[in-house]
């Protein structure tokens, strides 16, 4: 097996480096730009863009890269080796100098999610992993602990992470019918994956369709590293070789033995409202 530890090693710097510069601007008075599909931006996002697309580069000049702030170039079809990054995911927390944001890099190699870094500049907590080599997250002190998921097989007791900006009534219907009676949310993506990488939370369930294949990537190396895994809700794995950048059938991050659970569990609820589907 070819070791990717290099590339984890790499790719934990420049997000600690894009981690610092974005703290900087965290809690000024940001000037906020808003893309297609209401998403806002700002000069943060862009200069940890960057910074990240710079370093890349220089560290690895052959791979492709596909960044949010970025146009989609069309490189990542001609390459096996495609870095995905989201500079800021959590934008609209830290707007509101909330803390639920991160620095999102993730390697993709032959279409699977091989190498995650989230880094999060308010708990200065930054998880890294490389798949069946090495899973960790680093506290502020710099000292890295094995991630542990939770070891949670079925109800009652699951604890559940769900969207703050785009909740939907489906999850109080998937809450009902797995007796769920914990729930939080906290903004980005990579911080709700997280949680669950971390054994902090059971489950994320996120049936929307709109997160897109940086939202996914890092995080995904992440928990599979430590044991979990990630899918679209129907527990398919997520396409990260489409040109479509949506992962339009939603995310679900879950420990691993409650997974197969969840999806037979969504899809009732789903044929339930729509029996058409
Ligand atoms: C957003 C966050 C949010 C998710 C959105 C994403 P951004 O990322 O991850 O949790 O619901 O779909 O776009 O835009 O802040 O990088
Ligand atoms: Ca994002
Ligand atoms: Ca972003």
């Amino acid at each position: 097996m070819t070791s990717h530890l290099h590339e984890l090693d790499v790719a934990t710097k420049i997000a600690l480096e894009a981690a610092a510069l974005v703290s900087r601007y965290h809690g000024t008075n940001l000037k906020v730009d808003h893309k297609a599909g209401d998403e806002p931006v700002t000069e943060a996002d862009r200069a940890a863009n960057d910074l990240i697309v710079r370093r890349l580069r220089a560290a690895f000049p052959d791979d492709a890269i596909l960044s949010e702030e970025m146009p989609d170039d069309g490189s990542r079809f001609h390459n096996r080796r495609v870095w995905m990054v989201d500079p800021i995911d959590g934008t609209r927390d830290f707007i509101r100098a909330e803390n639920g944001f991160a620095v999102m890099i993730g390697l993709c190699i032959d279409g699977r999610p091989v190498v995650g870094v989230v880094s999060q500049p308010p708990t200065h907590l930054t998880y890294g992993a490389a798949v069946g080599e090495s899973a960790w997250c680093q506290g502020p002190d710099g000292v890295r602990a094995p991630l542990r998921l939770s070891t949670l097989k079925a109800p009652p007791g699951i604890r559940l992470v769900a969207s703050k900006s785009h909740r939907t009534g489906e999850i109080d219907a998937f809450r009902t019918a797995l007796q769920i009676t914990d729930e939080i949310n906290v903004g980005g993506v990579g911080v709700k994956i997280g949680l669950v990488a971390d054994g902090r939370r059971d489950l994320y369930v996120y049936p929307g369709g709109r997160t897109k294949l940086w939202d996914s990537c890092a995080p995904e190396a992440i928990l599979v590293a430590a044991g979990g895994r990630l899918t679209d809700i129907f527990g398919t794995p997520l396409p990260y070789t489409d040109p479509e950048l949506h992962n339009k059938n939603g995310l679900l991050a879950s420990n691993g033995p409650l997974h197969d659970l969840v999806v037979q569990t969504l899809g009732t609820i789903r044929r339930a409202t729509d029996p058409a589907t």
